[in-house]
């Protein structure tokens, strides 16, 4: 027998392996049709489809050393003799590929047969790498995912683009500068755009185009934005899951007890969803503080005095859940209101005084506070966060919570970060959505006349003076304020103090805002913001 090889099957690898080898000086025969016996060869490789090599093989002549060109195929199947694999990790489009400077996985049977794949593949210019049988299937899915899956998330991202008029060939450079990048310079170095900047506010705008214009791709692109922000913070799990969706409390008890046997810190940012802006500037912060980050997404029917406005209350958890990914959330705790108050629950967190009963306590009822400080009770008792972050605009929330933590000894430090606003100052609120263009021009007046209202106290103005004047100016812009309000900015109590908060609350083209600001202090005094930050495992 000769030193020679055979090739059976004379579709595109065939041809591709027999003329390459031809060149790289073997002696070839074949491309042979399907059924030949690889006469006179002492190799026969079959480059048949995956289901036809076993019946391949059972034609090869005893004696020659059988091979498979196939990457999902285990070895055995080529039966009871000497035999190799050997497959080239390349793609052989209709006009032949070169296989220079592809891998190329390989397996013998015997030292010989693995060291004959192994020459065959060098003189190819391939760059070969042992395969068991048992890690072939995680092999061949990952070269389908590096080919196949990126052929069609390509065809996903033409049809977006040809729904803004873009044409195919514009993506193309962008695919391959991409995958070079990659290639050259790893995950890590080649992702670039707004999920890795943590730009949340163009992640929205994007995901709001994509349903809009090809909405059976929205599932696709959530799962590929979340995968992207675990990525861009380096947050994937040793057990491989980024940020998760956890809806029970038993869930999320068990998850958070492995990460604190881990020793890593807890911060949890309580919100009922339709994440915007200023909701992820509290997940930054959070992201900021802690190791591990939980947003909880409950929409607590208990604060809402009003059932119209519960039910008009945004839900998409997708999104909020591509947005919190986005901008460092490791958890999203989103129960059911089942999880959250099960039947047969009759006890309720209160907290009286002037910080539950005045202003939004005496305009949206007293009940409004105690929805919010028990549900917040549950969840830091759920949680048990080292920090629970909260935002400036809810002032008078922010100030009920200290009050509740400090009077139950809940052990947890309350952080309440800065009001985010528009271009225009508006403070962001899920609410705002519902405003229509006349209304949200309208709303601009809330912060404007609040700053006013703070210029004119630091002037002297007796602060009486200034909450008549602030309700006048709201009403003269067409706002229907419920109070104007300038008060100390730990007891609420009515003031004269240059150190005052001014608080506003208006409705406007039927929607009910609220906003404050300070007067010459930057915050209310709500908690130490000087205090150490936390540190792993450490509680305030
Ligand atoms: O501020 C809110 O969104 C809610 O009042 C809170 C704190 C999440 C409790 O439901």
């Amino acid at each position: 027998m000769t030193h020679s090889i055979a090739i059976v099957g004379n579709g595109r690898l065939g041809t591709t392996l027999a003329g390459a080898l031809r060149t790289a000086g073997h002696d070839v025969s074949g491309p042979l049709g399907r059924g030949a016996d690889g006469f006179a060869a002492d190799l026969v490789l079959l480059c048949v489809p995956d289901a036809e090599i076993e019946a391949a093989a059972a034609c090869i002549v005893p004696g020659a050393i059988v091979g498979h060109c196939s990457g999902a195929t285990p070895l055995d199947v080529l039966g009871d003799r000497e035999r190799l694999a050997l497959h080239p990790l390349m793609t052989v489009p209709r006009t032949g590929a070169s296989l220079r400077g592809a891998g190329c996985a390989i397996a013998g049977s015997t030292p010989q047969a693995l060291a004959r794949a192994h020459a065959i593949a060098t003189d190819l210019g391939m760059r070969p790498f042992a395969m068991t049988d048992a890690d072939r299937p995680a092999y061949h899915a990952a070269a389908s995912i590096a080919s196949n899956f990126l052929v069609t998330l390509e065809a996903f991202a033409e049809r977006l683009a040809s729904s803004a008029g873009v044409p195919r060939d514009a993506l193309a450079p962008l695919v391959r500068a991409t995958v070079d990048n990659w290639a050259a310079e790893g995950p890590a170095r080649a992702l670039t755009g707004p999920i890795a900047r943590g730009d949340s506010a163009t992640v929205a705008r994007q995901r709001h185009a994509v349903a809009a214009a090809t909405p059976d791709l929205l599932h696709l692109v959530d799962a590929l934005a979340q995968a992207t922000a675990d990525l861009a913070s380096g947050r994937v799990p040793s057990d491989g899951r980024g940020m998760r969706t956890i809806r029970t409390i038993a869930d999320l008890r068990a998850a958070l007890a492995a990460e604190r046997r881990a020793g890593r810190s807890v911060a949890l940012v309580p919100t009922m969803g339709a994440l915007h802006d200023g909701h992820l500037s509290l997940v930054r912060a959070a992201r900021a503080q802690a190791d591990l980050v939980v947003v909880s997404l409950f929409v607590n029917p208990a604060q809402f005095n009003d059932v119209a406005d519960l039910d008009a209350y945004p839900h998409d958890e997708a999104r909020d859940s591509v947005v919190a990914a986005a901008a460092g959330a490791d958890v999203l705790f989103a129960p059911r209101a089942s999880e959250i108050y099960p039947p047969g629950g009759t006890t309720q967190i209160v907290v009286r005084g002037p910080l539950t009963e005045t202003l939004e306590g005496a305009h949206r009822g007293r009940t409004h506070f105690d929805g919010v400080t028990t549900v917040v009770a549950k969840l830091l008792n759920i949680v048990q966060p080292d920090i629970a972050v909260f935002g400036r605009k809810d002032a008078q929330q922010a100030l009920v919570i200290g009050r509740l933590v400090a009077d139950l000894d809940i052990p947890v430090r309350i952080a309440v970060e800065p009001t985010v606003r528009d271009d225009d100052g508006l403070a962001l609120s899920s609410r705002n959505a519902r405003l229509d263009a006349g209304a949200r021009a309208r709303a601009r007046a809330l912060p404007q006349v609040l700053h006013a209202a703070a210029r004119a106290l630091a002037e002297g103005t007796p602060a009486r003076e200034v909450e008549a004047d602030g309700l006048r100016a709201l009403r003269d812009q067409g706002l229907d304020p419920e109070y104007f309000a300038v008060v100390d900015p730990v007891t609420l109590a009515p003031t004269e103090d240059g150190n005052a908060l001014v608080l506003a609350a208006a409705v406007v083209g039927g929607v009910r805002l609220i906003d404050n600001v300070s007067a010459l202090h930057p915050a209310p005094v709500v908690t130490d913001r000087t205090a150490q930050p936390i540190t792993t495992g450490g509680r305030a």
